[in-house]
């Protein structure tokens, strides 16, 4: 069954490209990505001729970014530093649930494995899951994962439904999400045990700029199991 599931797909690929209109200009701009990708990579080995054969022995990244999937959000780029210094994990609104394997696997593999020192939450101002959270509008399957960000507007309703405008609001929920996300990081057990072997471990919590392109610190950093919530702590 499979052979032919292939074959038909590859009829169906080059009566695609045969036929021209809309489907070949999709072909086309994905070709693009490749001859982008050549010249990036020749680029590199210009200046570093060794790079890549480094790089594919292993990987020692210091860092474990956290950050929402938005595309204007890159997190190497904006921190202007090479593939292999950034470990990533991104999601809508960059949202740490404690049942989320993926996530909690992605730490659990960069404190312990990759030993990274720090692991940054990074939020960003303008986020449209941030701006879905406080609609009532529904907006599908995602309305569900928004709702992690609903419960952290509920607990600081009143102090958002006070700012004048939306984008005030918007904003402050965008700053409130990145702290609450930074404590259910630490909450984990992946990085309690990180605390109590003595591991050198730093989370923060960062916002973006998506006007201007800059980073601002929260400084809500945690380095260690005494700042944070009793309820929460464990032995
Ligand atoms: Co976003």
């Amino acid at each position: 069954m499979r052979p032919f599931f292939y074959l038909l797909t590859l009829i169906r690929f080059f009566s695609i490209m045969k036929k021209g209109g809309k489907s070949e200009v999709f072909v086309h701009q994905l070709q693009q990505l490749f001859e982008n990708n050549l010249r990036w990579a020749q680029r590199i080995k210009q200046n570093d001729p060794e790079f890549f054969s480094r790089l594919s022995r292993q990987q020692n990244p210091e860092y474990l970014w956290i950050g929402c999937s938005d595309s204007r959000v890159p997190s190497t780029q904006i921190v202007d530093l090479l593939p292999g210094e950034i470990f990533v994990h991104r999601n809508i609104a960059n949202v740490v649930v404690h049942t989320d394997l993926n996530c909690l696997s992605v730490i659990q593999y960069a404190v312990e494995r990759l030993k990274v020192k720090h692991i940054i939450i990074c939020g960003h101002y303008g986020c449209g899951g941030i701006r879905a959270a406080l609609e009532n509008r529904s907006h599908g399957l995602i309305d569900n994962w928004l709702r992690h960000i609903k419960d952290i507007y509920r607990c600081h309703q009143d102090k958002i439904d006070a700012l004048p405008d939306e984008t005030a609001r918007q904003n402050l929920l965008c700053e409130l999400n990145v702290i609450e996300q930074v404590a259910n990081v630490c909450h984990t057990t992946i990085v309690q045990n990180a605390w109590n072997a003595g591991m050198d471990l730093t989370v923060h919590g960062w916002i973006y700029s998506i006007d201007d392109g800059i980073l601002k610190d929260l400084k809500v950093a945690v380095r260690q199991l005494d700042d944070i919530s009793v309820t929460h702590r464990l032995k």
